[in-house]
């Protein structure tokens, strides 16, 4: 039973249940298998309108509440965490910020297509020694004339293997620190633009996570994003939102791992008997399914408190948080109630397992989220 949930919401989540079901999940671990790009997913989830959910119809986007975008992305990460993340990183990383801090030109020539699905968006913050410490960062913008030039690298970029456009930051004076870090809009197509290496990852294999090659990468003065200066504020910003939809696709992981807890339990017979009869497997379910629906209630007040407009960094830290190590304690419990069988291939827990870990450490590791609620609770104490 759902209590939180409007009408107009279940019966979203009912479609989103549907679609996965015919669309995503059958492909999923073949996905996973081969390490592909799933563009046909992307086309799917698009013809679903799920690529800017919440960006206004105007703007070609589904118009939705933030709760609503948390359903899209449980759901989907339900079936396919892979393909969760890249809808997430569209959704959140580039529709998100294009919509608060874009100019209309911006809007009508970038966020219409992105949030139609006709292109598809990365954020390219990370660099090599910029990781935690985004502020760090050495990806230099200098002005020359109408242009900057951009230079630098960016790495474990999700969807840069097939994105047409990144969101990129890059200091235009690394005097100023953090003060100095501005955001751009920037096309695949741009000389001076490249995709370098993908990596190859323990889980979400196939979102394309990519280095990007900026070598004096030319780039429009009318693509500089919000103002000069104001990047790193940019991009913490939006990774609250960032964090929203990975706490949301830890709760999808976290669900898939107790269908298939279940699921199995309930026909492998034991000593005589289904596993499901014995205690030890009955207490893992239980605690799985508390947790997950704690971390569940967590991002739903996180996704209430995006929409109410003041910060919400405390509230999407604690979700994420939550969310991300409740998925990891689920499926180290799934593998285990599968025994063998959850440490091969032909099950699905294992990919469960290996999905799970990369939502403790992407779009802000687990230390960094506690460091975030540390100096929220110390300041303004607990909410
Ligand atoms: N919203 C708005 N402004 C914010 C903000 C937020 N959430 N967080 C910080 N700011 C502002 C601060 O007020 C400050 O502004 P002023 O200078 O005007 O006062 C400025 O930004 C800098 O803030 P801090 O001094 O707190 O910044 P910091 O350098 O100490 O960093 C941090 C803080 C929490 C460690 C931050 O760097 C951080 O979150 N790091 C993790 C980075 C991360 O999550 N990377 C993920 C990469 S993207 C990814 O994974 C995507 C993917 O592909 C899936």
């Amino acid at each position: 039973m759902n209590l939180l949930l409007s009408e107009e919401q279940k019966l979203l989540q009912q479609t989103l249940r549907t679609f996965v079901d015919k669309e995503i999940r059958p492909h999923a671990a073949e996905i996973d298998r081969e390490r592909r790009f799933p563009v046909e997913n992307v086309r799917r989830c698009a013809d679903m309108s799920l690529m800017g959910i919440m960006v206004p119809q105007e703007h070609g986007g589904s118009g939705m509440d933030a709760l609503s975008y948390t359903i899209v992305i449980e759901e989907l990460s339900r079936a396919c965490a892979t393909t969760g993340v890249i809808v997430s990183v569209n959704n959140s990383l580039v529709c998100a910020p294009l919509l608060a801090y874009g100019s209309k030109e911006q809007k009508e020539k970038y966020l219409k297509p992105l949030a139609a699905g006709e292109m598809l968006g990365c954020f390219a913050l990370t660099e090599p020694n910029a990781g935690s410490d985004a502020a760090a960062l050495r990806t230099r913008a200098e002005k020359k004339g109408r242009d900057y030039l951009l230079s630098g690298n960016k790495v474990f970029v999700t969807n840069g293997t097939a994105a047409d456009v990144a969101l990129v930051f890059a200091s235009t004076d690394l005097s100023k620190k953090h003060k100095g870090i501005s955001a751009f809009i920037v096309e695949s197509g741009f000389p001076g633009f490249r995709r370098g290496r993908e990596e190859r990852k323990l889980g979400i294999t196939a979102s394309g996570s990519r280095e990007i090659v900026l070598d004096r990468c030319q780039v429009p003065a009318a693509n500089l994003l919000g103002a000069e200066g104001e990047g790193l504020k940019i991009a913490l910003s939006t990774l609250d939102g960032g964090r929203v939809g990975i706490a949301a696709q830890a709760v999808g992981i976290a669900q898939a791992v107790l269908d298939e807890g279940i699921r199995y339990s309930q026909q492998r017979v034991q000593f005589g008997k289904p596993i499901s009869e014995f205690q030890a497997i009955q207490w893992m379910l239980a605690d799985i399914a508390t947790e997950t629906e704690a971390a569940r209630l967590l991002t739903y007040r996180a996704a209430r408190a995006e929409e109410s407009q003041q910060r919400y960094s405390y509230e999407a830290s604690v979700a994420k948080l939550f969310a991300s190590e409740t998925a990891m304690r689920a499926a180290t419990k799934g593998v285990q109630i599968l025994g063998g069988y959850g440490y091969v291939s032909d099950y699905p827990m294992e990919r469960y397992f290996r999905d799970a870990k990369v939502t403790e450490i992407y779009e802000g590791t687990s230390e960094i989220q506690r460091l975030v609620i540390a100096e929220h609770v110390l300041k303004d104490g607990a909410s």
